[in-house]
């Protein structure tokens, strides 16, 4: 594991942008496994700008990492609109290989059969981008998630529905959401994950100095060959 500190997060979101970019240069009909939240946003505007000043994503597959459980893809709050919003609906990606689960699926279980086998289809993950929660998790591999996990349903944590409430209406996400699993993430050939600000700085802590453990999720992402935490000097003031 390589640990590349930047000094703010645009420097980070650069850096993010910088190695998708190069990703997509080296071989443009890569599949990425792409993460929402805040911390993304940032690469995804410069992906965007790249995208204006001639960079091409049409070969390129996009698997997004999770969504929740039971919200209809035109749900505000799904991941399906802020992935149109902040990124497939501003770049040239092909419809048919933009991937997001889809949370409002009859049979969930299929749904998760279904993306993996599409994910293999795909060739496996060349670059997986994720951000970490608070709780150490990575999709929504919460705590305690099985090393051997692949795309299914997940319990959310209390503390992760809490944290993204401000989404909903109500005072707490929903209950379950469908995501990649760890095995899945850890067969990308190349990782990539980032954190900014101080309130990660413990978990980056934990992730990068404690122990390989399901406790903290990321924190196993330490045996994974090719994987790099770029991190901001807010994130990163006890390692
Ligand atoms: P954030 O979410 O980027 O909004 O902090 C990260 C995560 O929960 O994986």
């Amino acid at each position: 594991m390589n640990l590349r500190v930047l000094p703010d997060y645009e420097a980070l979101s650069a850096a993010a942008a910088d190695a998708v970019a190069a990703k997509l240069r080296e071989k443009p009909e890569a599949t990425f496994l792409i993460p929402t939240g805040t911390t993304p946003l940032g690469m995804y505007r410069r992906l965007v700008a790249m995208h204006r000043d001639g960079l091409s994503f049409l070969q390129a597959a996009f698997f997004n990492l999770d969504e929740y459980l039971g919200l209809d893809p035109e749900h505000p709050a799904s991941y399906h609109v802020y992935m149109r919003e902040n990124f497939y609906g501003l770049i040239d990606a092909d419809p048919t290989r933009v991937h997001v689960p889809d949370g409002a699926a009859a049979d969930p279980d299929a749904e998760c059969e279904r993306y993996e086998a599409m994910i293999r289809k795909c060739g496996g993950v060349d670059l997986c981008v994720l951000g970490i929660g608070r709780n150490g998790h990575i999709g929504f591999n919460e705590p305690g998630a099985s090393f051997d996990s692949r795309t299914r349903v997940v319990r959310l944590a209390e503390t992760t529905r809490l944290v993204n409430a401000s989404d909903f209406a109500g005072d707490r996400a929903p209950e379950k959401a469908i995501t990649v699993g760890m095995r899945t993430i850890f067969e990308s050939r190349e990782v990539l994950m980032l954190a900014s600000g101080a309130n990660k700085a413990r978990t980056v802590e934990a992730a990068v100095e404690g122990g390989i453990t399901d406790r903290v999720p990321a924190s196993m992402l330490k045996q994974h060959e090719n994987t790099t935490f770029l991190v901001d000097r807010d994130a990163a003031t006890t390692v």
